[in-house]
């Protein structure tokens, strides 16, 4: 097929092997630790062969039953908020070095629900993401437009600058520890998801914005993920987009075959 596309568009897919196709699930705030453990165990068997990245996003409680149900397996874990302090008086907040103690690898930050529901700013997302980078976590920092923005005409702008703000500080090298997740607000668990063509194209803004602060080849091996109502039906079609490596995975990621079904699809 590759080559009936234009110089341009060879490039781009040629371009999408640079980096690393990495499917992440979003628990949010479910499961105990023995539900977690039951939903790990069968997802377990059916992504054994992926092949792309697969991460399970939990809630805190869950991060030791979900690093020993993962032990020897092929699916990381990942937190869902870090602090950007080591330690002391911040009553209720977990530090990124203590995650990374323990044996987790990734967190999420800045997710639209921790930004309006729980005072997150870009100015914070940047702080945590500054953190956990220190820590030698690799983030997944997400940016995404409401659905007013999006009809004002300004989610590129909005995503732009969301993209740069979080990533004031970060340096070239420590680029491999960002992943950026696209979720726009108005996509997330509302079953609407945005076409491959819009998401391509923020996406590709983003990845723009990178290639103005980090240069071309520096951007071209971000992985960028689409969050936002992604499911069986729908990811390959999503994932099939040359700026989209990857989903951030919410409802669809607690049934064990629809998640493995997205793995499925990010494999090819
Ligand atoms: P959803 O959530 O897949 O349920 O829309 C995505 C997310 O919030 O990361």
């Amino acid at each position: 097929m590759l080559w009936t596309l234009s110089s341009n568009e060879r490039l781009v897919y040629m371009n999408k092997n640079l980096r690393s196709a990495v499917i992440a699930g979003n628990w949010k705030m479910n499961k105990t630790p023995d539900e977690a453990t039951a939903l790990i165990n069968e997802i377990k068997p059916l992504v054994a062969d992926a092949g792309c990245k697969v991460i399970v996003g939990v809630p805190f409680i869950d991060i030791p039953a979900a690093l020993e149900a993962t032990k020897g397996s092929n699916i990381a874990v990942s937190a869902q908020n870090c602090y950007w302090k080591e330690s002391g008086a911040f009553t209720g907040e977990v530090s990124a070095k203590m995650l990374k103690t323990m044996g987790v690898e990734y967190c999420i930050l800045g997710h639209s629900e921790r930004r309006t529901y729980f005072g997150d700013t870009d100015a914070t997302v940047n702080q945590r993401t500054l953190g956990a980078i220190e820590a030698g976590l690799t983030a997944i920092v997400c940016v995404g437009e409401t659905l007013s923005q999006r009809e004002q005409g300004i989610t590129n702008e909005l995503v732009a600058m969301q993209t740069k703000i979080a990533l004031g500080g970060v340096s070239a090298e420590q680029l491999s520890q960002i992943i950026i997740a696209y979720e726009p607000v108005w996509a997330i668990g509302t079953g609407k998801t945005a076409t491959a063509e819009q998401a391509n194209e923020v996406c590709a803004v983003i990845r723009a914005t990178l290639a103005e602060i980090y240069g071309r080849e520096a951007a071209d091996g971000v992985t960028i993920q689409y969050g936002g109502s992604m499911n069986a039906g729908n990811a390959e079609e999503l994932l099939a987009q040359p700026d989209v490596d990857g989903g951030l995975i919410g409802g669809a990621s607690l049934k064990a075959p629809d998640f493995a079904k997205i793995v499925e699809a990010a494999s090819k």
